[in-house]
């Protein structure tokens, strides 16, 4: 399985790299919070009924659109579509705009732990509160780059390893660990006296609101739009990610059985991270704890440890440890889509581009942006204040620099990106091109029906609708609903697309018109 390029070593290495791209900061702290907040077990039902129609079938098609051209997003694109070669370039745009923040938060995740380090041996010493561990992290600006230096000086050596040599090496080991450590923490989590509230508000239908974690449930509108945003940011999908992943995939490997695999591997471990964090922080500090946001993280789950005495610096420097892996996972698959892509422009210069070079000078560039993020420090340090005046734009993204550069990847990007691929691949190049690629591999015949339906018609509505939700969560404010707007935005795309799609050269040659 070698050729130029590089490629994975095996399938189940591919397998272990595509679900360590898919696990991170996403799955351990958006999912366990936005299921509680968005009505426990309906939001998970929810969930996996868009993971299965829309994700699964994003995440078909974007392996294909990887091996069928043997290219990098930008190259795909361009090999593949005539009307949306721009897409290629809005995927990787975003993933350069995630490491900014990604980066700055995994940076917290190797400070976390080593104070949990320094806490186990230092043991009786006074330890500080998780609050004001947090607030001294982010007002010093120069720790907070120092350690997003160090996590990118990680991916810089791992992604420098190139495919098998690696990224894959990474994951074999990573992912296991991340498994294991995660059971030790769920363990612990659920033999807290009082766990079972927690479980109570993560799985038990309108229990959120009836024990007083939340006034209200919310709108069956707003749970679609909170769950699709999350399944496609923890699915890893329309970031050129899996289009990536695919193109060093061999011809002889199943793309329905691998995209399956990745989807119930990040739901579960989703679900698993939920189970660890949510019981306990609510058996230690009640409904509100559950409800934190990011500061669960690293403000009240430092909190829950320290509670436990020395032991719990052990299961602290457990929990930030498995939290950094899983975050350098996703953090190496971002990186990867810029790099493939710079690698690939080479090779199509008849050049043989230097991996090293290429990788050393994206993660740099990576680490100007995360420098602002960094420094900035969730808006501690008033970096974001001069910028917000300028830009006059406001919306709940309005807080920091991480806010902002999160609403155009994940808020804009990502939806728009997923958006248009479905369009361009169910209308303009026909789901029959995805389709021949993904026989090679497969010969179940129920997903040509499937695949067909979901990515002309169930794909873009679903997008649509989970693009105008992001628009109104991002730009809403307390006196201004933007929810009309999005939805209007999210029409407006899906009929453009549609009439591009329609009225395109592929298309027409596809029909012989
Ligand atoms: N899936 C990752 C998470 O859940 O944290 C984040 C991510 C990685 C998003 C890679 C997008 C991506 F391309």
């Amino acid at each position: 399985m070698s050729n130029e390029r590089g490629s994975w070593g095996s399938n189940i290495g591919f397998l272990l790299a595509a679900i360590g791209s898919a696990v991170g900061l996403g799955n351990i702290w958006g999912f366990p919070y936005k299921m509680g907040k968005s009505g426990g077990f309906t939001f998970l039902l929810i969930y996996l009924l868009l993971a299965i129609f829309v994700g699964f079938s994003i995440m078909m098609a974007e392996l294909a659109m990887g091996r069928r051209t043997g290219k990098g997003t930008i190259g795909a694109y361009k090999e593949l579509t005539s009307r949306f070669k721009w897409v290629g370039w809005l995927a990787v745009f975003a993933p350069f705009v995630i490491m900014s923040f990604y980066s700055v938060l995994g940076g917290y995740c190797i400070e976390y732990m080593a104070l949990n380090l320094s806490n186990l041996a230092f043991a009786g010493a006074e330890v500080k509160t998780g609050a004001d561990l947090f607030g001294a992290m982010l007002t010093n600006p120069f720790g907070c780059v120092m350690f997003t230096l160090l996590f990118m000086i990680i991916c810089y050596l791992i992604n420098r390893g190139g495919i098998s040599g690696g990224i894959e090496k990474f994951n074999n080991v990573g992912m296991p660990a991340l498994f294991v450590m995660l059971v030790i923490i769920i363990i612990r989590s659920l033999t807290l006296p009082g766990a079972v509230e927690g479980l109570k508000f993560m799985f038990v239908p309108g229990y959120a609101v009836e024990a007083g974690f939340i006034e209200s449930a919310p709108s069956i509108g707003s749970v679609m739009a909170t769950a699709g945003g999350q399944m496609f940011f923890s699915l890893s999908l329309a970031m050129g990610v899996m289009i990536t992943y695919g193109s060093y995939l061999g011809k002889k490997e199943n793309l329905v059985k691998n995209a399956a695999v990745i989807v119930f591997a990040d739901t579960v471990v989703a679900l698993m991270a939920g189970l660890a964090v949510i019981p306990a922080a609510v058996a230690t500090y009640g409904p509100s704890a559950a409800l934190s946001g990011p500061k669960l993280l690293f403000i009240t789950l430092q909190d829950v440890f320290q509670t436990m005495g020395s032991v719990g610096s052990l299961f602290g420097v457990i929990f930030y440890l498995l939290v950094l892996v899983a975050a350098i996972s996703s953090a190496i698959s971002l990186v990867e889509v810029v790099v493939t892509f710079f690698m690939d422009r080479a090779a199509a210069k008849g050049k043989t581009g230097s991996r090293s070079r290429v990788v050393l000078l994206v993660c740099l560039a990576i680490m100007v942006e995360a420098t602002i993020v960094a420094v900035d420090g969730l808006g501690s340090n008033g970096v974001w204040v001069p910028f917000q005046n300028s830009l006059g734009v406001v919306g709940s993204f309005n807080d920091c620099w991480l806010d902002f550069m999160d609403c155009l990847s994940e808020g804009l990007a990502m939806p728009l990106g997923a958006l248009l691929m479905s369009i361009m691949v169910g209308w303009e190049i026909g789901s029959k091109t995805v389709l021949e690629e993904i026989h090679q591999g497969n010969s179940v015949k129920w997903v040509d029906g499937f695949l067909t339906f979901c990515l002309m018609f169930v794909v873009p509505l679903a997008m649509a609708f989970i693009l105008g939700g992001q628009i109104g969560d991002y730009f809403s404010t307390s006196e201004r609903s933007m929810y009309g707007v999005g939805y209007g935005v999210g029409a407006f795309v899906v009929v453009a697309a549609w009439l591009a799609a329609f009225t395109s050269p592929k298309r027409k040659a596809r029909k012989g018109k």
